[in-house]
């Protein structure tokens, strides 16, 4: 969380930090900040907020200067006001940061009995107030940023400028993501490569543990021990259009119309249309021998694994174990030797997902992961990793990245499934045929935005919401809830249909609307009989279903949308859309922010 950017460039450089600022926003707006060296000495603009008011406070001061660093911050220590917006400088220093510094309270101590003031709440301060002490004793910035690295305790991706050294920026990293763009004459570091696709396609993904010293020509980096490394020069594809709204009112509603083509790109990373079969990359063990499967991940990724368990132990027949990371890492999870256990994360970089990963390498685990960032902490530290072809994701809300990660973790069961001698290749072959279907009917299923619309009205006016699913369903359920609630700040929750009578249905009466996710599979007549006892009790329902089920039981529900009818093996996929355009326009009446909803980000960085 936070987006950091740094560039030493050929002439002013505050637009394009402020460029480069306005793609990393998705990682958090709270405040917003730039400092630029002035004739050598540091100047600062910050502002409390979003953008804009950064922006705002540049038009009426601007800030020359042809290096400088630039911040956008998802608050951790401190409230969200300018005192704790970054850059957070001394006379001598300047820096931005992404993480946590967890012993800044003893380094703070420490710096304070030296004589240092702060002038924040934050840990970052600690940063530039203990590189400013060593500076002090005669290091250089070098020097001193190797020996302050060497003291702190938690994550961080650091960008430092220092007074009176135009030509010199110092980047490092340690948990939080960092890149180094190469220019021609200039140099930039950002968080990701999106924050430098308007400067330069040259990116550098800096290792854990790594730190740059950049110069107007070029860059040197050192590993944690201080040795110096090479790291490969990548080129980066994210164009300007892909981070674009294209015309659409928000990044959130371009995703989800997005969905046809990008499940059918990935698709096609993994299926061999003309065989039927199912190809997943090389992997460095054998499918066949893994007897248990770890699923774990945050937010709607977790929502993707509570499908894919579904799928695998039918398909596979081998037991699969989820969780959330944040509960997985600590719990002390006994793991079997030899285990295989699957991360799944749009961003590569959510920091207990990765945490996890570790975890779980630590205790012997074969490590597979589904991202959609090639380049991600998350992919380089898997054994092998399974991509999702969504392109930039930038509403914070997950839509794209949701179905594209089904389409994935469907492929993965089905080949386990044919390793594991659990399906044999006609079962395969109708498998996939399924799957190929997927893009058009997603298609068919976006024809139901204007009714889904109408519907959002009625929502708007809810305290509460409830999502019911069964089977594959039910993460469906939970996901729609998750979408309603991030966007909306409309409290919702999912449950599976059949528990609803074990507690949840006190909560039933005509002002609660009810999402019912029922396509005709083997379980629609149980979440049918679930629906009347909604029904009988005043509630009023939103039933989602297909053509079939629709002709059964519309009549019974307040609203019914009647979906194509699929395979259900895939019903999972095409329902998570219905549930995201209902949160959408839910949210777009409500008047909230769509892409950039309170007190979230998109990529969350800190444990
Ligand atoms: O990048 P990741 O998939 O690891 O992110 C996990 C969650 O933070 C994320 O899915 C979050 O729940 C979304 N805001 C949901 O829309």
């Amino acid at each position: 969380m936070c987006g950091i950017i740094g560039i030493i460039g050929k002439q002013d450089v505050t637009q394009h930090l402020v460029d480069g600022l306005k793609r990393l926003e998705y990682r958090g707006y709270d405040s917003a900040g730039v400092a630029t060296l002035i004739n050598g000495a540091i100047e600062r603009r910050r502002a409390e907020g979003k953008l804009e008011n950064l922006v705002r406070a540049l038009e009426a001061k601007p800030l020359a200067g042809d290096v400088g660093i630039g911040h956008t911050r998802w608050a951790t220590h401190g409230i969200p006001n300018e005192a704790n917006a970054h850059p957070h400088a001394t006379a001598k220093v300047a820096v931005v940061h992404n993480g946590i510094i967890e012993n800044f309270q003893e380094l703070k101590a420490e710096l304070t009995a030296k004589g240092h003031v702060f002038a924040s709440d934050t840990d970052t301060e600690a940063v530039v107030h203990l590189i400013t002490a060593y500076m002090d004793e005669g290091l250089s910035p070098k020097d001193a940023v190797a020996a302050s690295l060497k003291r702190f305790d938690g994550a961080f991706a650091l960008a430092i400028i220092f007074a009176g050294h135009h030509d010199l920026m110092i980047g490092a990293r340690r948990g939080s993501p960092l890149a180094v763009g190469l220019g021609d004459g200039e140099m930039f570091l950002g968080s990701d490569a999106i924050a430098l696709s308007r400067l330069t396609n040259r990116v550098m993904y800096l290792e854990d543990g790594d730190w740059a010293v950049l110069d107007k020509s070029g860059v040197e980096v050192f590993t944690e021990a201080g040795e110096a490394v090479e790291r490969p020069v990548r080129i980066s594809d994210f164009s300007d259009a892909a981070v674009g709204k294209g015309g659409y009112a928000h990044f959130m509603l371009k995703e989800i119309y997005e969905q046809p083509q990008v499940i059918g790109d990935t698709l096609t990373g993994f299926i061999n249309p003309a065989l039927r079969t199912i190809t997943l990359p090389d992997l460095p063990f054998d499918l066949s021998t893994v007897t248990r499967l770890t699923l774990i991940a945050c937010g709607t990724s977790f929502y993707a694994c509570q499908v894919a368990r579904y799928w695998i132990e039918k398909l596979a027949r081998i037991p699969v174990e989820i969780d959330v990371a944040s509960e997985f890492r600590y719990r002390d999870a006994p793991m079997v030797a030899g285990g295989a256990a699957l991360f799944v994360s749009q961003s590569g970089e959510t920091a207990d997902t990765l945490a996890a990963l570790r975890h779980a390498k630590a205790h012997g685990q074969h490590i597979l992961s589904v991202v959609n960032v090639a380049q991600s902490t998350i992919a380089r530290e898997s054994d092998a990793t399974f991509l999702t072809y969504a392109g930039p994701e930038v509403g914070v809300a997950s839509t794209k990245a949701f179905t594209t990660q089904l389409v994935v973790l469907a492929c993965f069961a089905i080949a386990l499934g044919r390793a594991k001698g659990a399906i044999d290749h006609e079962r395969e072959a109708q498998l996939v045929e399924a799957l190929v279907e997927v893009p058009a009917r997603a298609s068919e299923v976006l024809n139901h935005d204007g009714r889904l619309k109408e519907l959002a009205h009625e929502v708007a006016k809810a305290r509460d919401v409830l999502y019911l699913g069964r089977g594959t369903n039910y993460p469906i359920a939970m996901e729609g809830a998750l979408k309603l609630k991030e966007i909306t700040y409309i409290h919702a929750e999912g449950y599976a249909a059949g528990e609803m009578k074990h507690g949840p249905i006190a909560l039933i009466d005509k002002n609660v609307p009810v999402i019912v996710i029922a396509p005709t599979d083997e379980l629609f007549e149980k979440t049918a009989s679930n629906m009347q006892e909604v029904i009988a009790r005043g509630g009023r329902v939103i039933f989602l279903s297909d053509v079939p089920g629709a002709a059964k039981l519309g009549n019974l529900a307040a609203a019914t949308i009647a979906l194509p009818q699929v395979d259900p093996f895939v019903a999972p996929i095409l329902y998570a859309i219905p549930v995201q355009l209902l949160a959408y326009h839910t949210a777009c009446i409500k008047g909230t922010d769509v892409d950039q909803p309170r007190n979230l980000a998109k990529s969350v960085t800190v444990e």
